[in-house]
């Protein structure tokens, strides 16, 4: 088995990442209402790439479920995570893969993750293995090859990030899931609430690259485990 290659914070900054959760948060909220029934009771979750946690403790207010994991690489996020989880059932852990927890879930998340994985295919095989038949992974995904803001945010995102990123395609992502043994299926994000203009914003230089960001370049994957 590979060693497990930690970090600190994923972004080099701290505040910054500190400051990430406020920024996803109503995307997480959409990522929720489109994937799940409204209340996941006896379902187990995970989510990958999870830094400070904040999809799970959102996902658990709103959908209630039995319990959840949340990994991340990142240890000093993952250890806020776990201060901020308060009474839920919740368990973050510093991981890289979903096998190697040892369990299989109702539902697995991630949220603008796959960009930073080299291997797709091994991806897709590790989520399968932590997954039941049938059971569904929700993959959100802004930062690809087809995105028009992509050649922009690739330079802007490799100046924080402390790991490489990488230049996958929408089909990129869809063969190496298809491959896995999953079926295949994607939405716009079409997100639904009010997003704030930063006028002069390196990541939206204009306003109609923000709307079309959130509306059509962002991207929900589900992959549907087969038996
Ligand atoms: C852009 S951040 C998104 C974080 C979080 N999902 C959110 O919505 O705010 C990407 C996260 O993926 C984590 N990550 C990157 N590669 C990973 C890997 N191989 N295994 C687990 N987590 C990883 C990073 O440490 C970082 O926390």
């Amino acid at each position: 088995m590979a060693r497990l290659s930690t970090i600190a914070t994923w972004n080099r900054n701290p505040a910054d990442e500190e400051a990430m959760g406020a920024v996803h948060a109503p995307i997480w909220r959409r990522m929720a209402d489109v994937s799940v029934p409204h209340d996941l009771g006896s379902s187990t979750v995970l989510d990958y790439g999870c830094n400070q946690g904040g999809f799970l403790r959102l996902l658990y207010d709103g959908h209630s479920f039995q319990s959840a994991v949340g990994i991340d690489i990142a240890r000093e996020s993952v250890a806020r995570a776990e201060l901020l989880k308060g009474q839920r059932p919740i368990e973050y852990k510093v991981a890289d893969s979903a096998a190697s927890l040892g369990r299989v879930f109702d539902y697995a998340f991630s949220h603008e993750v796959l960009y930073l994985l080299p291997d797709l295919a091994a991806h897709a095989r590790d989520i399968r293995a932590a997954l039941q038949p049938g059971a569904a992974y929700v993959a959100a995904m802004g930062c690809h090859t087809d995105s028009s803001v992509w050649p922009r945010w690739r330079k802007l995102i490799a100046e924080t990030s402390s790991i490489p990123l990488y230049d996958h395609s929408l089909e990129d992502v869809s063969k190496a899931f298809a491959g896995a043994g999953f079926s295949v299926s994607v939405r716009p994000l079409a997100l639904d609430a009010f997003m704030p203009v930063a006028i002069g914003s390196a990541y939206f230089p204009k306003v109609v690259d923000q709307l079309r960001y959130y509306t059509a370049d962002k991207v929900l994957f589900r992959f549907i485990r087969q038996p």
